[in-house]
């Protein structure tokens, strides 16, 4: 088996996606970046040491061209960002059945089918780390950003994080979760910043360096499995 290691980042087109595939090739990993028009990506160039593959995260067929890339490509997967996502914030009734189902694909399903193909490879491996990004709205909702049903769906990656690190600890294989709050990115780039950076008790936007910078603190920590990291100013801590 190759000895360079192999990452893996979904929603890596722009924003966040975009910075870890840049960190991931400045640490020497090869890299496989995702997203439904990832290829298009003014931020990301194909080489040899990174793949781009098209397609919808909530679609098993895109998670098997994925992992197929990784293993064809690179011969192992080392790393998982679970990172594609999509905000649809609103008042609990106002929500549709479509967006019900976009929501459910996006963010279940685009953990799901990934995450399941990284695990076996990395069963084979007996290492691997997976890393979610949620939001710290799961833990701590605020009056006046409704969006509850992004959180029955981000939710479910706490959950699941817990879960599947008791599941595969003994196999090497660990799982965290970077819980942010308002992330300078393209997601907010029509928003009024001086507001959004007052959903903080640092009041200010985090940058994407620091969530990537969060994701490779996890990714070296070889004694944590389990934790939901909140990367939020504060937010998660209490009311101010
Ligand atoms: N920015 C924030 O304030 C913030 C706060 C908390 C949590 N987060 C989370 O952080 C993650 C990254 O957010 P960001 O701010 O970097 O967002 P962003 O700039 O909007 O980027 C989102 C990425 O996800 C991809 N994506 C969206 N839907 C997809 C789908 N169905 N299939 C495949 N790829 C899909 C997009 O690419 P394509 O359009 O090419 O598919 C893009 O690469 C998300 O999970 C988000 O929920 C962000």
């Amino acid at each position: 088996m190759p000895t360079t290691k192999t990452a893996i980042v979904t929603g890596a087109s722009q924003g966040i996606g975009a910075g870890l595939v840049g960190r991931f090739l400045e640490e020497g990993y090869n890299v496989v970046g995702t997203s439904r028009s990832v290829t298009k990506s003014t931020n990301l160039t194909a080489s040899s040491r990174l793949a781009l593959v098209d397609g919808d995260i909530g679609d098993p067929k895109t998670a098997q061209r994925i992992s197929d890339t990784a293993i064809e490509r690179f011969g192992r997967i080392d790393v998982l960002v679970n990172n594609a996502g999509i905000f649809v914030p609103k008042p609990f009734t106002e929500y549709t059945s479509e967006d019900f189902n976009t929501l459910v694909s996006t963010i279940v399903g685009g953990f799901f089918y990934i995450t399941q193909n990284a695990v076996r490879q990395m069963l084979q491996q007996q290492s691997g780390h997976i890393v979610n990004i949620s939001t710290t709205l799961v833990d701590q909702p605020m009056a006046g950003a409704p969006c509850a049903l992004q959180l029955l769906t981000k939710g479910s990656l706490h959950s699941v994080t817990r879960a599947l690190a008791i599941e595969y600890a003994a196999k090497g294989i660990r799982i965290n979760t970077i819980a942010p709050g308002v992330v300078n990115t393209p997601m907010h780039e029509n928003d009024d910043h001086e507001m959004l950076g007052k959903l903080h008790p640092i009041h200010r936007l985090a940058e994407v360096s620091e969530i990537v910078d969060a994701v490779f603190y996890l990714n070296g920590a070889t004694f944590v499995t389990g934790e939901i990291l909140h990367i939020d100013g504060g937010a998660h801590a209490g009311r101010w």
